[in-house]
C-alpha cells in the first residue's frame, strides 16, 4: 500500500505556488496595460483590480516567502551548506520585492485621490515602472529558485526530510 504522506511532495507544493504566482503576474501585467490605456472612466474598475492583485501578493505570496525564509532557507542552509550563497541572494530578492510592493501599494493609494491630470500622469508612470520591475523580479526569482534550491531539495534530501518540510508548509500556504 502506498505511503499516504508521499502523495504530496514539498517541491510539488512549492511549484504549484509558483505556478499560481506566474498566473497572477499575467493579471498584474494586464492591470498595468489597462491603467495605461484606459481612461478616467475605467479608473474605479482598475483600482479594484489593483486591490485584487495586491491582496494576492501581500497575503498568499507573502505566506510563500515567509515559509521559505523561516523554514526552508534555514533548513537547507544547515542540511546543504553549499547553497548558502544562493539563499542569501534569494532572500535579498524577497526584501527587494517587499519594498517595491509597498511602493506600488502607496502609488495606487495616491491614484485613488482626486488629482490634476498632470499629477496623475506622473503617478501612472511610476506605477508602470514599479509594476514592470515587480513582474520581472518575481518571474526571474521563481525561475532561479526552481532551478536551484527546489532541484536540490528533490535530489539531495531524504524522503523523510521532504515529508518533514511538506508537513510544515501547510501552515503557511492557504
Ligand atoms: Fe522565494
Ligand atoms: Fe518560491
Amino acid at each position: 500500500m502506498a505511503h499516504k504522506k508521499k502523495e504530496f511532495n514539498v517541491v510539488q507544493l512549492l511549484e504549484k505556488s509558483h505556478d499560481e504566482t506566474f498566473q497572477r503576474t499575467d493579471q498584474f501585467r494586464d492591470l498595468l496595460i489597462n491603467l495605461r490605456y484606459e481612461g478616467k472612466l475605467s479608473l474605479g474598475k482598475n483600482l479594484k483590480q489593483a486591490e485584487d492583485v495586491l491582496k494576492f501578493f501581500s497575503q498568499e505570496h507573502a505566506g510563500h516567502m515567509q515559509f521559505e525564509e523561516e523554514i526552508l532557507f534555514p533548513y537547507l542552509k544547515s542540511h546543504v551548506p553549499k547553497l548558502e550563497p544562493v539563499i542569501y541572494l534569494l532572500h535579498a530578492e524577497h526584501l527587494d520585492f517587499k519594498n517595491n510592493l509597498k511602493n506600488f501599494e502607496n502609488l495606487i493609494g495616491e491614484l485613488s485621490k482626486e488629482r490634476q491630470e498632470s499629477d496623475r500622469a506622473v503617478i501612472f508612470e511610476k506605477i508602470r515602472e514599479t509594476g514592470a520591475y515587480l513582474i520581472f523580479l518575481l518571474r526571474s526569482h521563481n525561475q532561479s529558485e526552481s532551478e536551484s534550491v527546489y532541484k536540490v531539495i528533490d535530489r539531495e534530501l531524504h524522503d523523510d526530510e521532504k515529508e518533514e518540510l511538506a508537513e510544515k508548509i501547510e501552515k503557511f500556504l492557504p
